[in-house]
């Protein structure tokens, strides 16, 4: 199903992404930085996690190079790093926009109007559909389960930014306000 004027500019995450040559994240500081970061571990593997934050923080998601990379610093498999990778939902596996939107849509927060909060989201974004990109890289929206903050309804994180309390009129001005 598609929402409002901006449905034919829908576009799914573009695939040529896919294909581009990995550019290493552990080099100079950043490999610093995960040196630092296996000091307080007992073994390599313990900073997986990190290591493949590191990895988002750096290019936006999570792509089968970096799957490589991280396998490699780490002295794990491929296929190990793929498992752990696709086991969290906060990691991404494909490209997604700027703006990685997530809204509650858990009971409590349902019944107090969170769908009509997600509808907002897809019509001012111009993502039309759940999970898919806006036409301008700018956004990509999905629903979550509990943000823990039910008293709050709606909930809504965008990237680490946490806003609570969104109805449907305040979805614009927050659309504006993420360049
Ligand atoms: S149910 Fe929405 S934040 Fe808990």
């Amino acid at each position: 199903m598609t929402y409002g004027p901006s449905a034919g500019q829908l576009v799914r995450p573009p695939e040529h992404h896919h294909d581009e040559p990995h550019v290493p994240v552990f080099v100079g500081a950043r490999r610093d930085e995960l040196d630092t970061i296996m000091s307080r571990y007992p073994t390599k593997m313990a900073a997986l996690l990190p290591a493949l934050w590191m990895v988002q923080d750096t290019h936006g998601w999570v792509s089968e190079g970096a799957v490589e990379e991280v396998a490699q610093v780490l002295d794990l498999t491929a296929a190990y790093v793929k498992g752990v990778l696709s086991f969290y939902t906060m990691y991404h596996q494909h490209p997604v926009g700027r703006h990685f939107v997530q809204v509650c849509t858990t009971t409590p927060c349902n019944v107090c109007g969170a769908e009509d909060v997600v509808h907002a989201f897809l019509e001012h974004t111009g993502c039309g559909e759940l999970g898919l990109t806006s036409s301008d890289g700018r956004f990509t929206v999905i629903e979550v389960e509990c943000l823990g903050a039910c008293g709050f309804a709606t909930p809504v994180m965008i990237n680490n930014e946490f806003i609570e309390s969104v109805t449907p009129e305040r979805v614009a001005r927050i659309v504006a306000e993420h360049d």
